[in-house]
């Protein structure tokens, strides 16, 4: 039984590690991919998925999303992932031609086509899924559950107080997260401790064509220090794939929407203050050293056609 997901992305290294575990792996079966503004602008993001796919020769459609957040200033993150947002490696350039309708169109077609419940797994801004519950809000029934890369219960990455996803589009992710629906906040509290080291990226390089692929891409991540690199996109994949290896929290998350600390998340860590109701299961330990060994026999067990 395959795990059915959508991934709904702003390729962006890590974006593009993710999808590489996704697309490859025979327990998960990636209907759609979708393409937002967030490391670089959508075009970009829209470009480097297709790139991906075409690498990997997959048969996966993939559909350009928003251009902008739904009410904050757009604000890339290009000093991370380079202006074009997955430089390194020369990927070929006959690409398949992008759906002809907007991301927001295809994610409402295929969960309500798909036979089984789908998985959503944002590892972007969360505009596209924000547009996509308020114009057709009779999707929510027909998603499993939402396995997002995003926020922090400690330190932020943008500011002191938010991560990058949830401060792109903090409006949206409130929409996320007042849905209803089951979601995994996959945060920097687990994406900063399961960085791929040294020793991992240098095993990449020479395992076989997509390690190289990815060696020479990652190489390029400016969110690295010298104890290794964050694949923070990557953790969701990890999580559908090694829940074990992931220590999780139920609690209600708020999404701060202005002011200094916007794009905060804001867990009620001792369930004190929503009457024991919680919207969300929050990622709060991993296992990095199973992690990196997970990712280093992913890529291994890949063999492109
Ligand atoms: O904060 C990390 C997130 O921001 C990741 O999804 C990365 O790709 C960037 O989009
Ligand atoms: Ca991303």
């Amino acid at each position: 039984m395959t795990i059915k997901i959508v991934m709904d992305t702003d390729p962006g290294i890590d974006d593009a590690a993710a999808l590489t575990m996704a697309l490859n792996d025979p327990q998960i079966e990636v209907k759609l991919i979708t393409s937002v503004a967030g490391n670089v602008t959508v075009d970009k993001t829209t470009k480097n998925a297709q790139k991906i796919v075409r690498f990997f020769n997959k048969d996966v459609p993939v559909a350009a999303g928003a251009k902008q957040p739904l009410i904050k200033e757009f604000e890339d993150a290009a000093r991370i992932h380079g202006e074009s947002g997955m430089p390194g490696y020369d990927f070929p350039e006959d690409l398949p031609k992008p759906l002809d309708k907007s991301a927001v169109e295809a994610l409402h077609d295929t969960i309500m086509s798909s036979d089984e419940k789908i998985t959503l797994v944002p590892t972007g801004s969360y505009t596209n899924i924000g547009l996509l519950f308020s114009e057709y809000p009779e999707v929510k029934d027909h998603i499993e559950r939402i396995v997002a890369m995003g926020g922090s219960l400690g330190k932020g990455n943008m500011t002191s107080a938010a991560e990058f996803n949830v401060f792109t589009d903090p409006d949206a992710a409130k929409i996320m997260y007042q849905s209803g629906i089951p979601i995994t906040m996959v945060g920097l509290d687990i994406t900063m401790k399961a960085l791929i080291t040294p020793a991992s990226l240098s095993k990449l390089e020479t395992m076989n064509e997509t390690g190289k692929m990815l060696h020479d891409i990652i190489i390029h991540d400016g969110d690295n220090s010298d104890e290794g690199i964050a694949m923070h996109d990557v953790n969701t994949i990890f999580y559908l794939l090694h829940p074990e290896a992931i220590k999780t929290q139920p609690m209600w998350v708020d999404i701060v929407t202005d002011g200094p600390a916007i794009g905060e998340t804001v867990g009620d860590i001792r369930g004190a203050y929503h009457d024991g109701k919680t919207n969300a299961d929050v990622c709060v330990d991993i296992d990095a050293q199973a992690f990196n060994d997970w990712f280093l026999d992913e890529v291994a067990a890949i063999t492109k056609p």
